[in-house]
């Protein structure tokens, strides 16, 4: 949902209009008024492909096809497949065609079916380049691997989207969707940011890929002001400077003072960002509006304090210790961030978010401080943005917050979205 609520953030502040007409947490499908820029992949943190919808059928086609191995079934697939000019791009290659199927799939009863899936994708592909006197090989079916997917580094290494031969096969709960990879997420750009910028800090880092998916929330985009006043290693002003944002940061750690600032200096340099507008202050949040000034900000972005970090599930009361003890940072820094920020401005604040022993989520009660200094939440979701069809819609669009917890941690990320 964090990858999704990304992408329609980074839409709306560019005004690019988009429905959604399906989400899962295996893919989402989105229909343009226009035609965009799939090189913005490289904008957002939580998309891994971006593909182009050639054809699309009932899933329950597909169903018949592969639950009930009904041969007209698979007859009305192969034609579709062909009707849908999937080859079109492989099909001008000179030399030999090396191409790839991927199936994702939401529809629970097709799960063990998606190698058969993609192999029978991959037989008919085959079969159309074979008519036109072209030679394929079809790439990633081996009985090692655990998915019917191509991983994007895979996509990346083989060239399959400059070739156009990667094939999406997304099955959604109603309708299935056939896709030509055009983008592909680059890891190594992001790896490149986090691994030799100058100055690191293992514990408290925060992946870029998280800080970037955090500078769309905030609907920062080129010229805006972007403050992160507890910037540590500068990791979201990284993210924030990418997109020529005006940045500033601020911590009370001079060592961070200084990290962060040669952190800056590093990634101008290495991206040729001539115009990169940032500066790093030195200072304690309790006084943000007296160093930064009233209303001079157009979004704040951050990650204070997370707590102490934790070797094992903590009890309920301990984790709410923990919490009681942040609170006051936590509050002190929601009244400064009110009075810095711009009248429309937003505020994209993580707070701690625990799993205590017995199960029970264990989080900072933020939303009534943000709620009485005169935020508005914004929700990630409207019901606007959806097809009439997407169905599902309840859960999404009543989540006032997104979680972010990779089950190996003891501590995840809640994140907050409000405005001024
Ligand atoms: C979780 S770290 C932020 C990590 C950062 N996102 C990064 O990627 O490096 C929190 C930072 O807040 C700073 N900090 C803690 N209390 C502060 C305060 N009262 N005022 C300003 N900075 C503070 C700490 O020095 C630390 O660098």
């Amino acid at each position: 949902m964090l990858s999704l609520a990304e992408l329609t953030d980074y839409f709306k502040a560019r005004d690019i209009n988009f429905e959604i007409q399906f989400f899962s947490g295996e893919f989402f499908a989105l229909s343009f008024e226009k035609e965009f820029d799939a090189s913005s992949i490289a904008d957002l943190g939580g998309t891994i492909k971006i593909a182009e919808v050639k054809a699309r059928f009932p899933t329950e086609t597909v169903k018949e096809a592969f639950l009930k191995k009904n041969k007209q079934a698979k007859k009305e697939l192969t034609e579709s497949l062909a009707a849908g000019g999937l080859i079109d791009g492989m099909a001008k290659s000179t030399e030999k065609i090396l191409f790839g199927v991927s199936v994702y799939c939401t529809e629970s009863t097709l799960r063990t079916s998606s190698s058969g899936i993609q192999r029978f994708v991959g037989s008919a592909i085959k079969d159309e380049l074979a008519d036109l006197g072209k030679k394929a090989n079809f790439m990633g079916f081996g009985s090692d691997r655990k998915q019917a997917q191509l991983s994007h580094v895979e996509v990346l290494k083989k060239n399959l989207v400059e070739n156009k031969s990667e094939v999406l096969f997304c099955i959604g709960r109603t309708e299935t969707w056939v896709a030509v990879t055009v983008a592909v997420h680059n890891p190594f750009e992001f790896q490149k940011r986090d691994i030799y910028k100058p100055n690191q800090r293992k514990i408290f880092g925060m992946p870029p890929r998280l800080a970037r998916m955090m500078v769309n929330l905030s609907a920062c985009k080129q010229g805006k002001v972007l403050l992160d006043p507890f910037c540590g290693v500068g990791t979201i002003l990284q993210e924030a400077l990418m997109e020529k944002a005006i940045v500033v940061g601020m911590d009370v750690n001079p060592w961070c003072v200084k990290a962060s600032t040669e952190n800056l200096e590093w990634l101008a340099q290495e991206y040729g960002l001539a115009d990169a507008d940032f500066r790093v202050l030195q200072g304690d949040v309790s006084r943000l509006v007296e160093k930064m000034g009233q209303e001079a900000v157009d979004c704040i972005v951050c990650e204070p304090d997370l707590g102490p970090a934790l070797r094992q599930v903590p009890t309920g009361p301990y984790a709410q210790k923990i919490i009681q003890k942040l609170e006051p940072l936590y509050f002190g820094f929601v009244e400064q961030a009110y009075r810095a920020l711009r009248p429309g401005g937003r505020l994209v604040l993580v707070t701690p978010y625990m799993k205590a022993r017995s199960g029970q989520a264990v989080t900072m009660p933020i939303g009534k401080k943000l709620e009485d200094m005169g935020f508005k939440r914004v929700y990630p979701f409207t019901k606007e943005m959806f097809a009439a069809s997407a169905g599902g819609l309840d859960r999404v669009t009543t989540a006032a917050s997104l979680v972010e917890m990779d089950e190996r941690h003891m501590i995840g990320r809640e994140i907050h979205i409000v405005e001024k």
